[in-house]
């Protein structure tokens, strides 16, 4: 039985994990943490990092990014290996992620869902033979209104999937309404489209002289991202210090 502190617990996908875990006969949540106790949660929830000392196997985060520093030095104090999916990290947090897993086992994924990290490699091998040909590469990412960072973090993971096909010449344009010039061959743009509850929809568009070729994933539900969490989790459980992505837990 893997034991689960869930950081983030009374947010959206806090409560994703929690029905799916409910479920599990193999994990239980034994805490939650969240500064908002909204009282949705079966298990103590503490709104003061430092305040839960409840003994666990690994932790779970979805919450927000103003969070992420005090989660990773709470995790080193505790030696428990987490599963980081909030979004939107600046530059200094992630770099602190990096140091952080010399010291314990951190598994970070912009996106947890199987068909994502599927699409991840799937398009390295088209932009291999596309790019390489004179395509464009194009991503369009369209989210809920409710999402404050943009793009999504998943949109960037694809930029960075496509650029590192491509030994990194390329650079990333997110916005063109400045500049009134042609794009650049070494350019992959990347819109983000915010409205609705959509859950989570990503294009990413090759586009060469006379065809096109799309990829596209949508979400349905978060539920996918819930799942591939909770796998994550017990995967990480036990495991030694280092850096992880889905790519290990889906190779296993
Ligand atoms: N990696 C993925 O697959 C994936 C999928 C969905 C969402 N996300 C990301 O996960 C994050 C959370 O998403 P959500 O939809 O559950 O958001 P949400 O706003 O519904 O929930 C966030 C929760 O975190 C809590 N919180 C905020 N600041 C905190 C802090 N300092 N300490 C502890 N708790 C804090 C909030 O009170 C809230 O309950 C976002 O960054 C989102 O982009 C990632």
């Amino acid at each position: 039985m893997v034991k689960i502190i869930m950081h983030g617990c009374c947010g959206h996908m806090g409560q994703v994990i929690s029905d799916l875990v409910a479920k599990d006969a193999n994990a239980e949540i034994v805490a939650g943490i969240d500064i908002a106790d909204k009282g949705n949660t079966t298990y103590p929830v503490f709104t003061e990092i430092k305040a839960c000392q409840t003994e666990a196997d690994v932790v779970i985060d979805f919450s927000s990014a103003k969070a992420a520093d005090a989660l990773l030095d709470f995790c080193v104090e505790r030696n428990l290996p987490v599963v980081l999916c909030t979004t939107g990290l600046s530059e200094e947090q992630l770099a602190k992620v990096e140091e952080t897993a010399k010291k314990i086992p951190v598994l970070k994924s912009a996106n947890m869902s199987l068909g994502i990290n599927t699409l991840l490699k799937l398009i390295q091998d088209a932009a291999k033979v596309l790019a390489t040909a004179g395509f464009d590469m194009e991503i369009v990412e369209r989210h809920h209104r409710l999402k404050v960072d943009a793009p999504s973090g998943t949109a960037l993971a694809l930029a960075d999937s496509l650029n590192e096909a491509m030994d990194n010449q390329y650079h990333y344009v997110y916005d063109r309404s400045q500049k009134r010039e042609m794009r650049d061959d070494k350019e992959i743009g990347i819109s983000a489209v915010r409205g609705g509850t959509i859950v989570g929809d990503h294009e990413v568009i090759f586009a060469g002289p006379d065809e096109v070729i799309e990829f596209k994933h949508t979400a349905y539900s978060k539920a996918v991202f819930g799942k591939g969490a909770v796998e994550a989790a017990k995967f990480l459980a036990g495991k030694p210090a280092g850096r992880y992505d889905m790519a290990d837990v889906i190779e296993g």
